[in-house]
């Protein structure tokens, strides 16, 4: 076995692995990237060739590339070097097909039911849904392209096909393809335990990131001759549902696929940007016009797995949703989603309704339109809200403020943030107006449960602010010019730490006395921890993690490090503040509360916000 994953690692390397995954870049003698198992701006994950080995100084994983592609795909160490040796050409020593792992055999099963769901497409069984297919511009080679398939109408066909094959019971009703049938429809000794679950349906294979196949979106067939004209969401041909999907399986986790995204990763990362649409068919269709970084959530809402998952290839997203009701709560979860990991997400809108396979099949510069002309989801909130509050009155504007301000504090991008803090210098005196006169109308009303608009930081930014404080403090034990650099600008209160606190301003204090003492280049370390000892193991820790992040400290290094991580932390700082403003105003704005001092928190929060907006235009 030993000699088995020594083998798999020469053939592969781990260099050449991990790059299919992600972008990496050469540093030295190793190559870093943003690391993929958590979120940050600057690549802080490390792979070293020689060694064999990749690190995260950011996280703290790590290991060989049996700990990646484990980590990565989530499998188990069997699964990993089942997966690893085919793709090395390693065959494994004992390898014993009973003992295949329950995940290998469900993707051999749905393999081998794709293959025979399209054979069966393609044959005259096929006919009706072939043509049906045809009607709606997917030929013979696009079925080939996408392995999209037919369920003929009977109850037996892949049972029996499977059974046959002499794949295990127990595996076969996992593989989703099969319904258990109940005891009390087993009316024949020899019936079968369960039966087909895709009956008389146009199959569209679902596949992991690796494309393999892992579930199945089943299409009911149009009810008379073939129509070119698709039924909308929720209405069916039948009494039946549209489509029935493949369940959740072992192998197929819904809220961790989007379909298509095994073909559009390539592109998403080139574009460095990924279209979430809703539909398989409007997927299929937008790759085969050539718009490849299009992907679809099969109906639902973006979920927190799924942006994880495209966050791997892009931070930038455009959600396309259906004009409907249903559409639209789908697209303020997949907002949410979205920017709580930190991603820049729009709204593609596209006229009349239409839904974008329609759209791309009849009208591709009108899609090319909507793409272009995508909103900033804040801009999408804001139409959204004043189309339907009635903004000519009071409780209208009450209404529309307060769900735009909810919106701004969700912002966590800080690019994006300033951009709709420069807006809200104008939102301000709309605002003010509402306030005064809502003030007034609403004194003696009883205040209802408080607002909820929480600052939304995403546990990604909070490490990041996390990592600048104690860069910042870090360079401060290491070089005392640093101090100057900081002071004018840094206030105790810009830790979030209490040991940062604390540790801020004991350094300012032990530097103010040193100054005096006529020694001002002398700093060391042995010298403040025997004036502050309560600092030791912090501090110690704090200097070995800038050695490491930093193993050469040039003057310009440590100068524009302490300038960006100072920076971050002013910015942190701002936004809390503005956050508590934004929760403050909201709650005074339902407690009839005093006029003067709203009007005075508006001007602290427009003083902050140009504060923000110099600052990002400084750096
Ligand atoms: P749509 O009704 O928009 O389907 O539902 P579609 O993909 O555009 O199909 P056509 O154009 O009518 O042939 C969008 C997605 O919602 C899921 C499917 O993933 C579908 O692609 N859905 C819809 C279901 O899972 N079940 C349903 O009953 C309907
Ligand atoms: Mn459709």
């Amino acid at each position: 076995m030993a000699d088995t994953v020594q083998e798999i690692k020469s053939r592969l390397g781990i260099l050449d692995v991990i790059r299919d995954d992600m972008q990496l870049k050469p540093a030295g003698s190793s190559w870093k990237g943003l690391c993929p198992f958590h979120h940050e701006k600057t690549p802080s994950f490390f792979v070293s060739p020689d060694r064999q080995v990749w690190h995260c100084f950011g996280c703290g994983e790590g290991g060989d590339l049996f700990a990646f592609v484990m980590k990565r795909q989530g499998l188990e160490f069997r699964e990993a070097l089942e997966m690893l040796a085919t793709r090395a050409g390693v065959t494994i020593e004992h390898y014993d097909p009973r003992r295949m792992s329950q995940k290998s055999a469900l993707f051999e099963i749905l393999q081998v039911a794709q293959e025979l769901y399209t054979k069966m497409l393609l044959s005259p069984e096929g006919v009706g849904a072939r043509e049906y297919l045809g009607s709606r511009g997917i030929t013979t080679e696009v079925i080939d392209r996408w392995g999209i398939g037919y369920a003929p109408d009977a109850w037996d066909r892949m049972s029996l096909e499977l059974i046959r094959r002499k794949y295990r019971a127990e595996d076969i009703r996992t593989s989703g393809l099969v319904v258990p049938r109940k005891a009390e429809q087993k009316r024949h000794l020899d019936s079968l335990p369960f039966y087909d679950r895709f009956r008389n349906r146009i199959l569209f294979p679902i596949r992991d990131l690796q494309g393999r196949t892992v579930g199945f979106g089943g299409r009911v067939m149009p009810v008379t001759s073939p129509s070119p004209s698709p039924t909308r969401r929720g209405e069916s041909e039948h009494d039946e549902p549209k489509y029935i999907n493949t369940p959740e399986t072992p192998i197929y986790e819904k809220s961790k696929i989007l379909f298509a995204l095994d073909r559009a990763r390539h592109d998403i990362r080139t574009k460095d940007f990924a279209i979430i649409v809703e539909g398989y068919m409007d997927a299929l269709t937008a790759h085969e016009a050539g718009y490849t970084n299009v992907v679809a959530t099969s109906g639902t809402a973006m979920t927190a797995e799924h942006v994880q998952i495209v966050k791997r290839f892009t931070e930038n997203v455009a959600l396309s949703f259906d004009e409907d009701a249903a559409g639209r709560a789908a697209v303020e979860r997949g907002i949410d989603a979205a920017l709580a990991a930190g991603m820049n997400v729009s709204v593609l809108s596209i006229p009349n309704g239409k839904d974008p396979d329609e759209c791309i099949r009849h009208d591709p510069a009108l899609w090319e339109a909507a793409v272009r002309n995508r909103q900033p989801f804040l801009d999408y909130i804001v139409d959204r809200t004043i189309a339907a509050c009635d903004l000519t009155t009071v409780e209208g504007k009450k209404k529309a403020a307060k769900t735009i301000l909810t919106a701004i504090a969700k912002l966590t991008n800080p690019i994006e943030a300033t951009h709709y803090l420069q807006k809200l210098g104008n939102l301000v005196q709309v605002h003010e107006d509402i306030l005064r006169s809502a003030l007034t109308k609403s004194a003696g009303a009883k205040a209802t449960t408080p607002p909820q608009a929480s600052p939304h930081i995403a546990p990604e930014i909070r490490s990041r602010i996390i990592r600048a404080a104690e860069r910042i403090l870090g360079f401060l034990l290491k070089d005392r010019r640093t101090l100057t650099r900081v002071i004018s600008r840094l206030t105790p209160a810009m830790f979030s730490d209490p040991r940062g606190v604390a540790l801020y301003k004991a350094l300012v204090s032990f530097y103010t006395q040193e100054a005096t003492r006529d020694t001002p280049d002398f700093f060391s370390f042995d010298a403040f921890i025997a004036a502050y000892p309560e600092g030791k193991t912090y501090g110690n820790e704090l200097l070995l993690r800038i050695e490491q992040e930093f193993p050469t400290m040039t003057d310009a290094l440590v100068e524009t490090e302490v300038r960006g991580n100072l920076v971050v932390l002013e910015r942190a700082w701002i936004q809390s503040q503005l956050a508590s403003i934004t929760r403050t105003l909201a709650l005074r704005e339902q407690a009839a509360a005093d006029d003067q001092e709203s009007i005075r928190l508006m001007q602290e929060f427009t003083r902050l916000s140009e504060m923000l907006q110099h600052l990002d235009r400084d750096q």
